[in-house]
């Protein structure tokens, strides 16, 4: 199996662009608790994401507009108990980041139930004020641009973003502004794949696909959808089903940080064109 160099070494921030520049590509999954937090530390997961899709795949919701703080605060404390190496980000739910004074009340929250960087959706001037508040402040910042499920109202749906020159080059300038705000990580979600191959190679900070092809620095799935547990929501082609590969709940961790690690996954099929 491919580990990362020195696996036993907890991921910090700083480690990330390390990583990255040493060719690793980046392995992260969604967690919500201390089981599958013991399961994803010891098989050697670099982040783990306590994302607000426990709104959808936890809570039962048809989207993730439901999800509190205190509902993150709950599920990080729960994972957190349980992990010993990876990086544990938190999202910042649905208006929790309307301004930069609530983010950080939100932030401090998070970082008190043990995670370690906060992710937040969008580039709005609201969002990048955000960011630059808090890494100002010490706090660590993931961006996630491209399909953002805070936005489904306004999107009319969970679509693929970035098609055509205007949103593609919309979609570069904001990778490029979540960067300069202080942003140290970057979500693609639901992007074409040659788009976020151009926005990985001019990112000053590591990108981390899903559904976003093959040439980010990394990749995420919601733990869900890669055990293949039906979640009542159409499944992505972005997803992979590693349990049937895998062969238990371990096995399908260890043959997805293995796939990401080898250039195995995503595939071309996993990816949106142009
Ligand atoms: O909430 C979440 O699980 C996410 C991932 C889909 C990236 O934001």
């Amino acid at each position: 199996m491919t580990m990362p160099p020195d696996s036993s070494r907890p991921v910090t921030v700083p480690r990330l662009r390390e990583l990255r520049d040493t060719g690793h590509k980046l392995t992260m999954l969604t967690c919500y608790d201390a089981g599958f937090a013991r399961t994803l530390d010891a098989a050697g997961i670099d982040l783990m994401l306590i994302g607000d899709s426990l709104g959808m795949v936890v809570q039962g919701a048809a989207s993730t507009l439901g999800v509190t703080v205190t509902d993150i605060a709950y599920h990080t404390r729960c994972a957190a108990a349980a992990t010993q190496r990876a990086l544990i980000v938190a999202d910042l739910p649905f208006q929790a980041d309307a301004t930069p004074e609530r983010a950080l009340d939100a932030a401090c929250t998070l970082l008190r139930a043990g995670a370690g960087m906060v992710k937040l959706e969008g580039a709005a001037g609201h969002k990048l004020d955000a960011i630059r508040y808090l890494s100002e402040r010490d706090i660590p910042v993931c961006a996630h641009l491209g399909l953002t499920p805070q936005s489904v109202l306004r999107l009319g749906g969970f679509k693929v973003q970035g098609r055509g020159d205007a949103a593609a080059a919309q979609l570069r300038d904001d990778a490029q502004a979540v960067a300069a705000a202080g942003a140290e990580l970057l979500v693609l979600e639901a992007v074409p794949s040659p788009l976020a191959a151009a926005i990985t190679a001019a990112s000053p900070i590591p990108t981390i696909g899903i559904g976003a092809g093959p040439d980010c620095d990394g990749q995420v799935l919601v733990l869900h959808d890669m055990l293949g547990l039906d979640s009542g929501h159409r499944r992505p082609r972005f997803v992979q089903d590693f349990l049937a590969q895998g062969g238990s709940i371990a096995g399908a961790i260890r043959a997805y940080i293995e796939a990401v690690q080898a250039g195995r996954f995503p595939a071309a099929e996993h990816g949106y064109a142009a």
